[in-house]
């Protein structure tokens, strides 16, 4: 066995993943055909009025996705809290939430004074597992935000099943999942709003910015009235209750249409890219299987994972006497993309959750809470358990086009030459 890169002998992997995010010719193209129509039309550099190239995106971007309505944002962040506040949360009321995720699924529930309340995660998808929710869910709770973390769907059958028992809405959050199918469907259009990032490491990348989908006519003008230039407001926001209301008194977290012209070219290609995407990782997660210390990314059923990151697990009893972090650094030295995890600490275990000190001042959201809530070690166990111990990252994510097979088993060499010298990586440890 040849000398482990770490302790001074050659790499095995040689390749790199390629650049993301990137564009092409076509969107270079497209953007400098904005700019030199520019002087026909504000609507190529300013989205106020939501009209020109912001339009023809949303209406692309709906019609990919099987939605009646598309609305783009900021970014994925503003799409979540704008979907919370359409949602009808107010100051108090709670939602459920996850605990193993990007921080930005729990904040557009704390930015409307509302109160998290975390369920556990399912040990296969790691979304929220449904029964975990129906466990939650108090004469208070509002809203259920749905992450499909990693680019794999969640169980929404279930998930929806529980939102109709307790007449809940649900808010999915699909940051890292345009283009991911459930049963057929794409994530985004299976609850009552789909919330999409469009910022860099997406599938499908405008450079910043985000879309907020919905199948309801009012939901969308609500979302429109709450988070959009009263210019937008005033041809979209028809209910006349709504619109004597619609004012400037709101946050306009709209696009650059740039963004959205870029998005908008690459909407024909996401399916290849994300087929692309799916055979070089599941490549390596065939090629895993059988090495020690290492339990590859597993897909559900009826879904189809579109690998905003791929995160396979620490199995350390099969490794006895190596630590994930020398794991992680042997095989890191060899070239291999490998990290130890994406979320690290899950939220509920965070600052200013377990201090209740979101805002830095006088303890909101919690001073508005219909009743005690409390958030402890224990109370998520699959999320704490896998931050703990096992997470991992691995895989090239969103950059993974084309055939990255040669680098692919670059990478399987790197695991064959590091998990057969396990002595030495114990000989690390001490
Ligand atoms: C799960 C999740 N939700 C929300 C966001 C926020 O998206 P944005 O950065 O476009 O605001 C991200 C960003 O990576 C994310 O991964």
């Amino acid at each position: 066995m040849s000398q482990l890169a770490i302790e001074g002998g050659t790499k095995a992997v040689t390749l790199t993943s390629p650049p993301w995010p990137v564009v092409g010719e076509a969107e270079i193209n497209a953007v400098a055909e904005a700019m030199r129509n520019s002087p026909s039309s504000w609507e190529y550099l300013c989205s106020a009025a939501g009209g020109g190239p912001t339009a023809d995106f949303e209406r692309a971007f709906a019609d990919f996705m099987g939605a009646e309505h598309a609305m783009c944002t900021s970014g994925g962040g503003p799409s979540l809290h704008i979907a919370v506040m359409a949602a009808g949360v107010e100051a108090g009321d709670e939602v459920i939430v996850s605990p193993y995720t990007w921080g930005q699924s729990v904040s557009c529930v704390l930015q409307q004074n509302a109160i998290p309340i975390f369920a556990d995660i399912d040990p296969n998808t790691y979304a929220l597992d449904a029964a975990s929710i129906e466990a939650c869910v108090s004469p208070y709770t509002k809203a259920i935000v749905v992450v499909h973390l990693y680019g794999h769907p969640a169980d929404m059958d279930g998930i929806n099943a529980v939102a109709r028992k307790h007449g809940l809405k649900v808010i999915e959050d699909c940051a890292q999942a345009t283009g991911a199918k459930y049963k057929g469907r794409r994530v985004g259009t299976l609850g009552d709003f789909g919330c999409f990032s469009i910022g860099d490491g997406k599938q499908l990348i405008g450079g910043e910015g985000g879309v907020l989908l919905t199948n309801d006519s009012r939901a969308y003008e609500l979302a429109n009235a709450f988070g959009q230039h009263p210019a937008r407001q005033s041809s979209q926001v028809h209910d006349p209750e709504l619109k004597r209301l619609t004012d400037s008194l709101i946050y306009t977290y709209r696009i650059h249409p740039l963004a959205a012209v870029i998005a908008q070219e690459q909407i024909p290609h996401l399916d290849a890219w994300n087929a692309e995407r799916r055979a070089n990782h599941t490549r390596l997660w065939d090629g895993l299987a059988g090495i020690p210390g290492i339990s590859p990314v597993t897909v559900e059923p009826d879904c189809e994972h579109v690998y905003h990151m791929g995160s396979p697990t620490f199995v350390p009893e099969q490794v006895e006497g190596v630590s994930r972090a020398t794991y992680v650094k042997a095989l890191g030295a060899e070239g291999v993309p490998i990290g130890m995890g994406y979320v690290g600490r899950p939220i509920h275990l965070r600052p200013r959750i377990q201090e209740k000190e979101y805002f830095f001042g006088k303890g909101y959201p919690w001073t508005c809470a219909q009743r005690e809530v409390t958030y402890a070690v224990g109370d998520c166990p699959v999320a704490e358990a896998r931050c703990a111990d096992t997470e991992l990252t691995l895989g090239g994510g969103p950059a993974w086009r084309g055939d990255q097979s040669a680098l692919v088993d670059q990478i399987l060499d790197a695991f064959e030459k590091v998990t057969g010298s396990l002595d030495a990586l114990r000989g690390l440890e001490a």
